[in-house]
């Protein structure tokens, strides 16, 4: 065992099936053909420095949990996010990943689009990323994002396109720029901003759109205090062992969209995805829509 990190070890000591937290008909979103994991980690966590427990959670979240969804952008750590991804997925089986990317919009426009396009994929070290995205709307021509996501496809360089941020309006004028089969739009839905439930997520469902929440455990946003200062909810979850991000996650992933979020601790992972009982869920449920409901009307979507 000499030379081993010990991390590692502990991830295959660690992993059995008692552990999953949903049994295998829940655990998969079939959109458009494609199997996709209902809960997906995110890699900003590669920018704070957290590799080696971030490493060991994608690790672990695949061979234990199934998921399948990991989430990078260009943005993070300017490429570094999607180099230690990269290095990770190096030895994987391509096809067990779903691999999510972004450009960011100041790179979508004319003779910058294929070389950050082509850079996202060196880096990662793949030759096609399974869904690209325009980060954020900004001042982005649509039109021409529209046109280039489409390319890249006919290239090969990417199996889906879709964007990030965007609000109902937005979607609207991707349309107009030609963008209808647009596949998915990531966004910030969780416990702490519920107006996409009213509005968007609808929206995005009639329209064939698969809703990605990011930041599900709200982490990062300034405007809302920490739910584990929340001492009515601290005191219901503690008779169930039960924590909080995990119902936050089971909330989220009950909205019927992949869920997206971040630990580089492998007890935060499994406590994160660990069975809640149905009727013990129901009630926390009832008490978390009691503290955080929804805005009464839709409200503009929030972003991080
Ligand atoms: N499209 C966009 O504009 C956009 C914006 C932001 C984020 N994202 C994506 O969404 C991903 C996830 O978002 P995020 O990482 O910002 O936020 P998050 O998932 O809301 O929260 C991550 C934080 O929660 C902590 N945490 C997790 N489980 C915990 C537990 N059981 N107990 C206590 N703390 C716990 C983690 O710390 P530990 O490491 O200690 O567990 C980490 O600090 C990102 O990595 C990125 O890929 C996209």
């Amino acid at each position: 065992m000499a030379g081993i990190p010990a991390f590692f070890i502990d991830i295959h000591a660690l992993c059995s099936r008692e552990t999953l937290y949903y049994d295998l008909d829940m655990k998969e979103i079939l959109f458009r053909n494609e199997r996709i994991s209902a809960l997906g980690l995110g890699t900003i966590g590669f920018w704070s420095g957290a590799n080696a427990g971030l490493e060991a959670c994608i690790r672990r979240a695949m061979d234990c949990y199934g998921i399948n969804v990991f989430d990078t952008a260009e943005m993070y750590g300017d490429g570094l996010c999607e180099t230690a991804l990269g290095r990770l997925i190096k030895d994987m089986d391509r096809s067990s990943l779903f691999l999510v990317d972004k450009i960011l919009p100041e790179n979508a426009i004319p003779g910058y689009f294929e070389r950050s396009l082509d850079r996202s994929l060196e880096r990662l070290g793949v030759d096609e990323i399974d869904l690209y995205l325009l980060h954020w709307r900004e001042d982005a021509e649509l039109s021409f994002v529209v046109d280039k996501m489409h390319e890249a496809m006919k290239q090969g360089k990417i199996r889906h396109w879709g964007v990030s941020n965007f609000d109902v309006n937005d979607l609207n004028d991707l349309f107009e720029a030609g963008g209808r089969d647009c596949f998915c739009n990531q966004i910030f839905c969780c416990l702490y901003e519920r107006g996409a439930e009213l509005d968007l997520i609808p929206f995005m469902k009639e329209h064939d759109i698969l809703p990605m929440a990011y930041s599900s455990l709200g982490s990062g946003y300034a405007a809302h205090p920490d739910i584990r200062k929340n001492e009515r909810i601290m005191k219901a979850l503690k008779p169930h062992d039960v924590t909080p991000e995990a119902v936050m996650l089971r909330m989220n992933t009950e909205l019927d969209m992949v869920s997206l979020f971040g630990t580089s601790s492998v007890n935060h992972l499994d406590d994160n995805l660990r069975k809640i009982d149905d009727e013990v869920y129901a009630k926390l449920k009832e008490i978390f829509d009691r503290e955080y409901p929804q805005p009464p009307h839709p409200v503009p979507l929030a972003k991080i």
